[in-house]
């Protein structure tokens, strides 16, 4: 199909088959196989997570971002003005200069700006800069939509700090079609799905020894309360649109960056984020985090909607190596999506823990997710919590 592909845009039969040589065997490339969703009970999805406010259907198209349908334009630039595409740009603390280039790629895709060399692993990988080399000049950059450091932003995901093994099944599970978001339009999520299918084993390992050498950079601050900034979505994250908090929260987790120009326009490998949570969420969280909301009635166990889940990702939810994932003081909205993926079973995974971690979670409402991700999101990191853990700080 590939082949083929090349021969109708090329048309130039010898340079056609120099290049198909050229470009490994790792189709699908540029769209996702067609995920059956059908299975899925959106009544308790957390929207706020999704960046959505309208419940998905099963069915709804599935999109994914530099599609190979888009004119290969300069759209996503072609608004500004050439002072502006030229001006050099600075973030406090950081020595570099960067202009509208350095930060985004033709198609608006996000660059893996180096802002603060120190913080991570230097030089980053190609893969990390560049993504994997058989998308050619249609790839994205790890290090562009999870930051530098690994960070990441609550629209995708924190693979700072995570264990190499655990990173190695998460790129095999997007792999082989284990693990997908409940959210067909989620474009980020089937991207990442894309681009893992793209991926030679070698890229593989470079991002996993990478992303698992970055020390864990505490970056969430959590705030109960019964008001909020008004905001406005861009790419699925909320962004405030006023200072006052004058809105009522109602049952979201609204997280926004601590300086929005910061880390929209700058990607800054340094920003901070705000998950503002209704009010008691977090005491209920702990609840059900420690002991998954078991009672004792008339001196007998009651046991609770979940199992704890200090059971397997630790006493101090900082997960155990090489398999389970750290929990704590990680993105509400990111956890909030996976729980209620593997609750649902589009990420399914190929650990034999997994099945496990889906009873945990299966009778948790959206009301619970949230509770107990403003819980989790609000824990302290501040060490390397025992020899076989994966998580530190700097
Ligand atoms: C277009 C944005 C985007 C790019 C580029 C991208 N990712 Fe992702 N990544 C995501 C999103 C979104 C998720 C969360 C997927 C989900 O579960 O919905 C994710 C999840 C992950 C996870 C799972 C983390 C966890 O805690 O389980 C890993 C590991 C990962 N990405 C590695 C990579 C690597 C390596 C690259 C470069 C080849 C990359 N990503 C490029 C968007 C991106
Ligand atoms: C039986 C053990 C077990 C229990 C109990 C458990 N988990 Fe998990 N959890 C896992 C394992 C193992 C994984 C990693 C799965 C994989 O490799 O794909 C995981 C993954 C996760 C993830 C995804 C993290 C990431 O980086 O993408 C979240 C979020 C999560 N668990 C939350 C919870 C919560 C909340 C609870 C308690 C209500 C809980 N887990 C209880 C074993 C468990």
């Amino acid at each position: 199909m590939r082949k083929a592909a090349l021969l109708t845009s090329f048309g130039v039969w010898g340079l056609a088959i120099v290049l198909s040589a050229q470009v490994p065997d790792v189709s699908p490339i540029w769209t996702v196989d067609p995920v059956d969703r059908s299975s899925v009970d959106y009544t308790h999805i957390p929207l706020w997570a999704y960046g959505v406010s309208e419940t998905p259907h099963f069915d709804d198209e599935q999109a994914v971002q530099t599609h190979p349908d888009a004119p290969p334009s300069r759209s996503a630039w072609s608004s500004m003005s050439r002072a502006d595409f030229a001006r050099e740009r600075r973030l406090e603390g950081s020595s570099l200069t960067v202009t509208w280039s350095d930060l985004r790629d033709e198609r608006g895709g996000a660059q893996a700006v180096n802002w603060f060399p120190d913080h991570h692993p230097s030089p980053m990988p190609p893969i990390v800069t560049q993504g994997p080399a058989a998308l050619g000049n249609r790839s994205r950059a790890c290090g562009g939509c999870h930051l530098a450091d690994g960070s990441g932003r609550p629209e995708n995901a924190s693979p700072a700090g995570l264990s190499a093994t655990y990173i190695l099944r998460q790129l095999a599970d997007f792999k082989n079609g284990l693990r997908h978001s409940v959210e067909p339009a989620k474009a980020n999520s089937n991207t990442m799905v894309m681009l893992a299918k793209a991926m030679t084993e070698e890229e593989m390992q470079e991002a996993a020894d990478y992303f698992s050498a970055v020390p864990w950079r505490p970056h969430v601050t959590v705030i109960e309360t019964d008001l909020v900034p008004t905001t406005e979505m861009q790419g699925e994250l909320f962004i405030p649109t006023a200072k006052e908090l004058t809105e009522p929260i109602g049952n979201r987790i609204i997280e926004v960056p601590t300086d929005v120009e910061a880390s929209q326009i700058l990607r800054s490998s340094g920003g901070t984020w705000i998950a503002y949570v209704p009010v008691g969420a977090v005491a209920r969280g702990q609840d059900l985090v420690t002991t998954g909301g078991a009672s004792i009635v008339n001196g007998e166990i009651v046991l609770g909607r979940a199992t704890a889940c200090t059971t397997c990702h630790g006493l101090d939810l900082l997960g155990l190596a090489p398999d389970v994932p750290p929990l704590a003081g990680r993105s509400p909205g990111y956890l909030a999506r996976e729980i209620f993926d593997i609750q649902q079973g589009t990420r399914a995974g190929s650990y034999e823990l997994l099945p496990l971690m889906k009873m945990a979670v299966e009778r948790l409402t959206a009301e619970d997710i949230i509770d107990i991700t403003a819980y989790l999101g609000s824990l302290p990191v501040d060490g390397v919590a025992g020899p076989d853990r994966t998580l530190g700080t700097r």
